[in-house]
């Protein structure tokens, strides 16, 4: 069960190596969200390994958290290129969804963003996830586009790129 939403200043925090095996419970209690809705071939159990957690944080994706009474309910990550910067892997928990602290998350990493340009990939099929992005002003880009940018900024199979859509946000600083 979740409590009311705390104010942002005091439950966001960069996440730790020892919140490892709670990233990947979020991570991997949520994306139960895709099953029977992504390809049945992109699926799998668990989601993520923590070999690949581990490989995206030492691809350089930091992620942050939205932690209450010690708990951790809410992650994203944000990674850091050359000339664009990714938000990676935003999670809530289940039973934590639809109270803010994925909207609280996303608007944090947008603050921290260094560049104009922010890109996010998503499922096709993730409907609720696209327009959750949406609602934030991001907006689709191109099948063309989507196919450059995901082969050009992230390391994923070419199902991967098509079975997933890329929203994009430009900020004027
Ligand atoms: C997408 C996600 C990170 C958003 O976090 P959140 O805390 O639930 O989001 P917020 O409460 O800030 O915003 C809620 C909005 O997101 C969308 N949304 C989130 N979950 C939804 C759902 N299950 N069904 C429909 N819309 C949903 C809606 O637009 C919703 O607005 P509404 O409640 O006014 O209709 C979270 O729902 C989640 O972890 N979902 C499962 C995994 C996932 O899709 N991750 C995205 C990876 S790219």
């Amino acid at each position: 069960m979740c409590s009311p939403l705390l104010p942002v200043s005091n439950k966001i925090r960069s996440l730790l190596p020892s919140d490892f095996n709670s990233i990947l419970k979020v991570i991997n209690d949520a994306a139960q969200a895709y099953k029977g809705v992504i390809p049945g071939d992109r699926w799998k159990e668990p989601y993520m390994s923590a070999e690949e957690l581990k490989g995206e944080i030492e691809a350089g994706v930091r992620f942050f958290g939205w932690v209450e009474g010690g708990r951790l309910l809410g992650v994203a990550g944000i990674q850091a290129l050359k000339d664009t910067t990714l938000i990676r892997h935003a999670y809530v928990l289940p039973g934590c969804q639809r109270r803010g602290i994925g909207t609280r998350l996303l608007e944090y990493l947008i603050d921290l963003a260094e560049t104009p340009e922010i890109l996010i990939g998503t499922w096709a099929d993730a409907s609720w996830a696209i327009r959750f992005y949406e609602k934030h002003d991001f907006k689709l880009v191109s099948s063309t586009e989507k196919d450059r940018l995901l082969r050009t900024y992230w390391n994923i199979p070419e199902r991967q790129i098509e079975t997933s859509v890329v929203l994009r946000i430009t900020s004027s600083f």
